[in-house]
């Protein structure tokens, strides 16, 4: 069974839509990212599957962000990769807002 990490990321105030948030917690396995898409939250890993790249540097746009250097696309709901040279998912969280904090159960995949 997947370890689970629960983490306060950050007030909701503080991730507005349109921002994103690296978390790189000595608590955690490996960097995770939580998108800010139109009001709905998204939490990743935060490294793309292909090389060492930071996804919270890449673009969004349809719910999915696009990786900074060779531009595979991963959808924020499922992790899937939509385009080549990626073909591993990232792992999805989840994610939700608890008190006016943005909480995220890291290990525990994003419901479909
Ligand atoms: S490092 Fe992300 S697609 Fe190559």
């Amino acid at each position: 069974m997947a370890e689970v990490t629960r983490v306060v990321a950050c007030p909701l105030a503080q991730l507005p839509p349109g921002e994103v948030l690296r978390l790189d917690r000595a608590e955690l396995r490996a960097p995770v990212s939580v998108f800010n898409v139109d009001g709905e939250l998204y939490a990743i890993d935060d490294t793309c599957t292909h090389a060492d790249e930071s996804l919270s540097e890449g673009w969004v746009e349809d719910c999915a962000v696009e990786c900074p250097r060779h531009a595979s696309a991963f959808d924020l709901r499922t992790g899937q990769p939509s385009s080549p040279p990626a073909i591993t998912p990232v792992r999805t969280h989840l994610v939700e807002v608890v008190d006016g904090d943005v909480v995220v159960e890291v290990g525990t995949p994003r419901p479909r």
